[in-house]
């Protein structure tokens, strides 16, 4: 098992330090914007703030103090210059997609990126005439091969949420700088404590907000954060467009989550790493699919770009599908669910159709998430439960189990 460096000490205070605010009474805790509109003394001011409905609070589908105070946090640990809140995180990546493309314009996507975000790309191609190209992405030829001239975005997921296959960003964002491309990345899994992929090169960073940066599987959400320009263009058609912005009851829970994302990340990844590294050791264990272990074949560029690892990974096992089927449902404290970043451990047997990529995928792939319960507990958990698969009888399976297995 391999050492990393943890969360910078600086993202501590980062989260937990907040300018006084004169407006909300010295309010310690960002106050809840519960309201749709804002009204003005006079039609002058009026007239004023509604040249720009994106910084001006005229309307809560453009800009919310909740809101907005919420995207200029994410916007520091990111490093970037602002940050865009959305209902989800799938809205945060459409919107983003969606305003920065046009018919005509070619993206290389890794073929590995979440099921819904190629989906939404492959609707693009059909409706729209954008070209896509899937790519492996473990090599930076794979991209500079499928470079073309109407190339206009690189999407980029790294680590992958499936297979934990990680791309070389700043190596990417060189080479498509060179070529006048934007690179964006799904960096749900890292976090800001993890990896701060702006100051590599790249120029947009999306999260599904649902997973770490909420922490408490208790809301949805998404952001983009870049250069203001581009923010911009995502916020005019993302918000006021369609519609997309976050709530502020929603950006309140996210504020509160975002103080403790650094503690829950520390622990996250020791608890991640101890349980990946018992995995690797079990006899009916193929092989183990995290970054942070010495055998992953890109450990040395996770060492370079990743500050720490997620504890969300998966594994392959000797056994059947239908029998790792029983194995999870004899599991206590994993939970049978998608999703992750919560405080709950959860596990999923069998490739869903999201982690499937193009190609076939793997349906034998175990994904498990780790979260904040005690380790020892969660590996003798994962004991009980070999035991208890190792001594079932390897039953024929039903039809649709076989078919299952097909896939
Ligand atoms: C890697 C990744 N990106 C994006 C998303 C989409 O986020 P949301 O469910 O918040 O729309 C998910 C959700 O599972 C995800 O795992």
């Amino acid at each position: 098992m391999a050492e990393s460096k943890g969360p910078d000490e600086s993202i501590y205070s980062k989260v937990a330090h907040d300018q006084v605010d004169p407006r909300h009474y010295g309010a310690v805790a960002m106050p809840i914007y519960q309201n749709s509109l804002f009204a003005f003394e006079n039609h002058e001011s009026f007239d004023l703030a509604m040249r720009d409905v994106l910084s001006a609070t005229v309307y809560s589908r453009g800009n919310n103090p909740t809101v907005s105070y919420l995207e200029s946090r994410i916007a520091e640990l990111e490093q970037g210059e602002q940050a865009r809140c959305f209902a989800s995180g799938m809205a945060a990546i459409a919107s983003t997609l969606h305003a920065l493309l046009k018919s005509g314009d070619h993206v290389v996507c890794v073929k590995q990126a979440y099921g819904p975000t190629r989906e939404f790309l492959n609707e693009m191609s059909e409706r729209y005439l954008v070209e896509v190209t899937y790519v492996d992405g473990s090599r930076l030829s794979d991209f500079e091969q499928a470079l073309r001239p109407n190339t206009r975005i690189i999407y980029l997921e790294s680590p992958t949420s499936g297979l934990f296959q990680l791309q070389d960003l700043e190596g990417v964002a060189k080479l498509a700088k060179k070529a006048g491309v934007l690179t964006l990345i799904d960096s749900s899994w890292a976090t800001p404590c993890f990896q701060r992929p702006l100051t590599l090169g790249i120029d947009v960073v999306l999260h599904s907000m649902t997973k770490y940066l909420s922490g408490h599987s208790d809301c949805l959400g998404g952001v983009a954060v870049g250069q203001a320009s581009i923010m911009n263009r995502i916020g005019n058609k993302g918000y006021m467009l369609f519609g997309g912005i976050m709530t502020a009851h929603t950006a309140s829970l996210m504020i509160r989550g975002l103080r403790t994302l650094p503690l829950r990340m520390e622990r996250h990844q020791k608890s991640g790493l101890a349980i990946a590294a018992y995995l690797e050791d079990h006899p009916l264990v193929n092989r183990v699919n995290h970054p942070g272990l010495q055998s992953h074949p890109q450990h040395a560029l996770s060492r370079k770009q990743l500050d720490g690892y997620g504890s969300l990974f998966s594994f392959e096992s000797k056994l059947p599908v239908p029998v790792m089927k029983r194995w999870a449902d004899s599991l206590r404290y994993f939970r049978i669910g998608v999703s992750w970043g919560g405080y709950e451990s959860l596990v999923t047997v069998g490739a869903t159709p999201d982690e499937r990529n193009p190609d076939g995928g793997n349906p034998s792939v175990v994904r498990l998430y780790i979260g904040l319960e005690d380790t020892a507990e969660l590996i003798g958990d994962l004991e009980q439960a070999w035991l208890a698969a190792a001594n079932e009888p390897l039953e024929p399976h039903k039809p649709d189990e076989t078919q299952e297995l097909a896939r």
